[in-house]
């Protein structure tokens, strides 16, 4: 059986990476504030209703994975921390408090965690395990009113290579690896699109790369991302700054 913990599947790239993921041989661990419905129905699969900005609730539901994970019939284990915020979309002095709070909490402090617990559970499994971090070009390619997201990702990929460094070689070594997936026509597009151009002047960038047919499907991002995280490209540290090479 292979094991999946995936944040961020109610809607976008992750709710189509689950659905692309379902499997007889798969057992899906599905993390969102808002439940998807047609996911969750499905067999072989748990939905878990959570808010990640509950940093110090993430352990409970780490512990609550790993003790449904049978470790006699587990052949690998997979977690792909997905879930992201865009917001704030203004100049910091210019965004609230609680948006920068949230933003760095969900895009860079529950990864961490999840990481942690993760790793901390499965170090002694001798088994194939995996960690995909979903970054983004954002990490190095800076527009104003953004700095949050960018700031975040940067993080995200810093701190894969930082683990991968730990985890390096060494028997029953966890791979580490982060991926920058592209534009994606998903709701945080959209939010980036409609954000109020007087305080986010790069909402008509966002405007002409939807305009110009730019944007790729979520499906076709998480076939992309599926066959990442299951194949022979998922090397330790690697960061994929093209996923579609
Ligand atoms: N779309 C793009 O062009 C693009 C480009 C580069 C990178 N990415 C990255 O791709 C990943 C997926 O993005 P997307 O475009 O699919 O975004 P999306 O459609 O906005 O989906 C974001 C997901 O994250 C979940 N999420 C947000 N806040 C959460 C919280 N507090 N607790 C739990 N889950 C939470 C959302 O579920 P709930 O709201 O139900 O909680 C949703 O399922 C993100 O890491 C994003 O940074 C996207």
């Amino acid at each position: 059986m292979k094991y999946f913990i995936l944040t961020g599947t109610s809607r976008g790239i992750g709710e189509a990476l689950a659905h692309q993921l379902i499997s007889d041989e798969h057992h899906l661990f599905c993390i969102s504030r808002t439940p998807n419905e047609s996911l969750a129905a499905r067999k072989g699969l748990d939905y878990i209703q959570f808010d990640l900005n509950h940093t110090h609730g993430i352990e409970t539901v780490i512990n609550t994975i790993f003790d449904k994970i049978d470790p006699v019939k587990a052949e690998s284990i997979y977690l792909v921390n997905n879930a992201a915020v865009v917001a704030p979309l203004a100049p910091i002095e210019n965004s609230p408090v609680d948006q920068i709070i949230h933003n760095i909490h969900i895009n860079l402090l529950a990864p961490i965690v999840l990481t942690s617990l993760f790793i901390h559970h499965s170090s002694h499994l001798p088994i194939d395990k995996r960690i995909l971090n979903i970054s983004s070009a954002s990490a190095k390619h800076l527009v104003p009113g953004m700095s949050c997201y960018s700031t975040a990702k940067a993080g995200l990929d810093v701190f894969s290579s930082s683990v991968a460094l730990e985890q390096g070689s060494k028997d029953n070594a966890v791979k580490v690896v982060s991926v920058w997936p592209g534009m994606i026509d998903t709701h945080l597009q959209e939010e980036a699109r409609n954000a109020d151009q007087e305080t986010f002047a790069s909402s008509v960038l966002f405007n002409q790369v939807k305009d110009k047919g730019m944007l790729t499907t979520p499906q076709f991002a998480a076939e992309q991302i599926k066959e990442l995280l299951l194949g022979d490209r998922f090397t330790q540290g690697a960061l994929i700054e093209n996923l579609y090479a």
